[in-house]
């Protein structure tokens, strides 16, 4: 069962409430492809969408989610807001809370900003990815599309490949996948594997061809240069040939393997871009469709703990 008050990453949930969210966010995908996509699940509830990094489709897919419920959105640019003015996160928390929202996503450049802020306010709180730490919507996006293409959820080898060091998505999934027991490797220069690597009860190789052989999955990751601070990699050139997923290195995975990746893309660098507008192969595509029915679901789950606590308190 999912009954938390907050969605802060993976590591904390159970196999369970993993299957819960996927269900429910299974229903959901079914009926975005309705016509009319309204419903009323979060009437009358506020949503705050506060983003300190830059995002694309995070922010458009958790704003197109709570519009679909019904629940009334406000982004709020943090560029222009008072933190460039030098207020603190907390501060900034405070005069939100302030305002009654009653779900709060949030993305910020530093590992566990988004737990602080959570233990601050009186609203669920949505980790939309902090520093390198965690990015939970993300895993549960990409098992939910792993889910509808293999038809399972276990006993899948998975590869993880390029910058995981850098990568809060890698980190998030290796928590989901190995929870849901399946066989994870970690494909990468050895420059991008995160320190502790030897922990996480996952295989490391640093050659693509070996690492590829046999699986039923190939995520590939971007070079997250924003978060180097030195030369982690020979050249781009080098990277992509060494590392870059193409149709020769993928031949290595089993037949039907699935083709994956977050986006921001860097065709060229980390994936052919052939490869990955494949229908046949690649669904990068039904990777964003996945990730507006997923927020739907975990959405309605926090708000229906946070009316459970709210009724609780009041017949205390
Ligand atoms: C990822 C992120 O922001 O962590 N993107 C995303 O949310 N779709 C991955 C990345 O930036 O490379």
């Amino acid at each position: 069962m999912f009954t938390q008050r907050h969605l802060l990453g993976i590591e904390s949930l159970t196999p369970e409430g993993i299957t819960e969210i996927l269900d429910l966010a299974d229903h959901y995908a079914k009926h975005n492809l309705k016509q009319n996509k309204h419903l009323d699940v979060l009437a009358g509830l506020t949503q705050v969408n506060m983003f300190f990094e830059n995002s694309t489709r995070t922010q458009a897919s958790f704003e197109i989610a709570g519009k679909r419920l019904g629940a009334d959105v406000m982004n709020m640019s943090m560029q222009a807001s008072s933190i460039k003015k030098g207020e603190t996160l907390i501060d900034t928390a405070l005069t939100l809370n302030a305002m009654h929202p009653d779900l709060l996503v949030v993305r910020h450049p530093h590992s566990g900003a988004v737990k602080l802020l959570a233990e601050k306010v009186n609203c669920a709180v949505m980790n939309a990815g902090d520093g390198r730490h965690e990015h939970p919507t993300q895993a549960l996006l990409d098992a939910l599309t792993i889910r509808r293409s293999k038809g399972r959820l276990h006993r899948l080898t998975i590869a993880i490949c390029g910058d995981i060091a850098h990568s809060r998505v890698a980190r998030s999934n290796i928590f989901l996948l190995g929870k849901m027991e399946n066989r994870i490797r970690l494909i990468g220069p050895k420059t991008l594997m995160p320190s502790g690597v030897d922990k996480l009860g996952v295989e490391v190789t640093d050659d693509m061809n070996e690492g590829l052989k046999d699986v039923d999955v190939v995520m590939m990751l971007r070079l997250q240069k924003e978060r180097m601070d030195g030369g982690f990699i020979p050249s781009e050139r080098e990277y992509y040939h060494r590392w870059g997923l193409d149709p020769a290195k993928l031949a290595n995975a089993k037949p039907d393997a699935i083709v994956m990746h977050p986006g921001p893309m860097n065709r060229g660098v980390e994936i052919d871009g052939t490869l990955a507008d494949d229908i046949n192969r690649s669904v990068i595509q039904e990777q964003v469709e996945m990730g507006v029915a997923v927020r739907m679901a975990v959405m309605e789950l926090l708000a229906r703990n946070l009316r459970k606590s709210k009724e609780e308190a009041t017949t205390c």
